[in-house]
């Protein structure tokens, strides 16, 4: 990735606003509702922008939100995001001592580290509890009612796949924002083939397992294999587009970052003089609001038992 991550994170928030499937949201929401304080792990939570949208909604349910990123000092960011989101919400929220909450798994494990935990209390009763780590050891050693990742599931393997949602005895896997494999500019440009498709490439790993970015058409048999029944997929666009002539919100950072990092990730994959004019051009474009960028991601979710 290329940029400054925080800042894409925060300029990705409005096009994931617009993008995610109402559908399939309300879906996972009547689930949530109808759960008895469930208790919600989320996978690659980067600044908690999925939990601070949740703290928004007018059924926002009681509930233990776990919170796991490999980066601490994103949840370290998020704490404060949420600290504020919540006061906005009209939440009493304050950190608290984690030992005096049930996390349900024990962070006595050096491959953990907590950064937070929120107390949140008004609207609804959360517990918000900020960890760094790997997000599939964190799904393994607990059970779990429900599990979000977004944006998240294109960087694991079928095995990742399989370990995160273990975690699940009974109860949804929601992954919202998986990418799937299209991505196009406007205007075109005649190298958009050969840099698009070696974009694409690169998304596998070594290994050459890692879902990449065929992740969401793989997930919708891959998740009824590994006993995740599917309950709703919609399609997750993202579209940005100057309309009126400027970039909503900091989404001009964001393209920035997508046409930086794809130049990037081809590298050594594509003709040098080939990146350059295609880097060029995009780059010229974006800066005179002329810039369209399209991404397919489906929402997956579905029910474990
Ligand atoms: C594309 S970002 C998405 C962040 C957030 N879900 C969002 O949509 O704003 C993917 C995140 O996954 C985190 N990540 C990658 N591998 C991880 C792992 N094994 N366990 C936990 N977090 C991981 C990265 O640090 C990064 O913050």
């Amino acid at each position: 990735m290329k940029g400054d991550f925080q800042q894409y994170l925060s300029a990705k928030e409005t096009v994931d606003d617009r993008a995610l499937d109402r559908r399939v949201l309300d879906r996972v929401r009547e689930d949530l509702r109808t759960s008895a304080s469930p208790r919600v792990l989320e996978a690659g939570a980067g600044t908690a922008a999925f939990c601070r949208r949740l703290l928004g909604w007018d059924d926002v349910p009681d509930c233990t939100y776990v919170a796991v990123d490999t980066d601490a000092d994103l949840l370290a960011t998020g704490c404060e995001l949420l600290l504020a989101r919540a006061q906005d919400v009209g939440f009493e929220a304050r950190v608290v001592d984690p030992a005096a909450a049930d996390l349900g798994f024990s962070l006595d494990n050096p491959e953990f580290t907590h950064v937070a935990t929120l107390r949140l209390r008004g609207p609804a009763r959360i517990d918000v509890h900020l960890v760094a780590g790997d997000a599939l050891g964190v799904a393994a050693r607990g059970t779990w009612e429900f599990i979000v990742a977004q944006a998240f599931a294109d960087l694991l393997t079928p095995g990742g796949v399989e370990r995160l949602v273990s975690g699940v005895d009974r109860g949804g896997v929601y992954l919202p924002i998986t990418f799937d494999g299209g991505t196009a500019f406007a205007p075109s440009h005649p190298d958009d083939g050969a840099v698009v498709d070696a974009y694409h490439a690169t998304m596998v790993d070594d290994s050459g397992e890692r879902l990449g970015a065929t992740a969401g058409r793989r997930l919708l048999t891959l998740l009824p294999e590994l006993g995740v029944g599917l309950d709703a997929v919609g399609g997750s666009d993202w579209v940005v587009s100057p309309l009126g002539g400027a970039y909503p919100a900091d989404e001009s950072y964001f393209l920035r970052v997508v046409v930086d990092t794809v130049a990037d990730a081809v590298d050594g994959h594509v003709a040098p003089e080939t990146i350059d004019a295609w880097l060029e051009t995009r780059r010229r474009e974006r800066e005179e609001n002329r810039l369209h960028f399209v991404a397919r991601n489906l929402d997956l979710y579905g029910r474990v038992g």
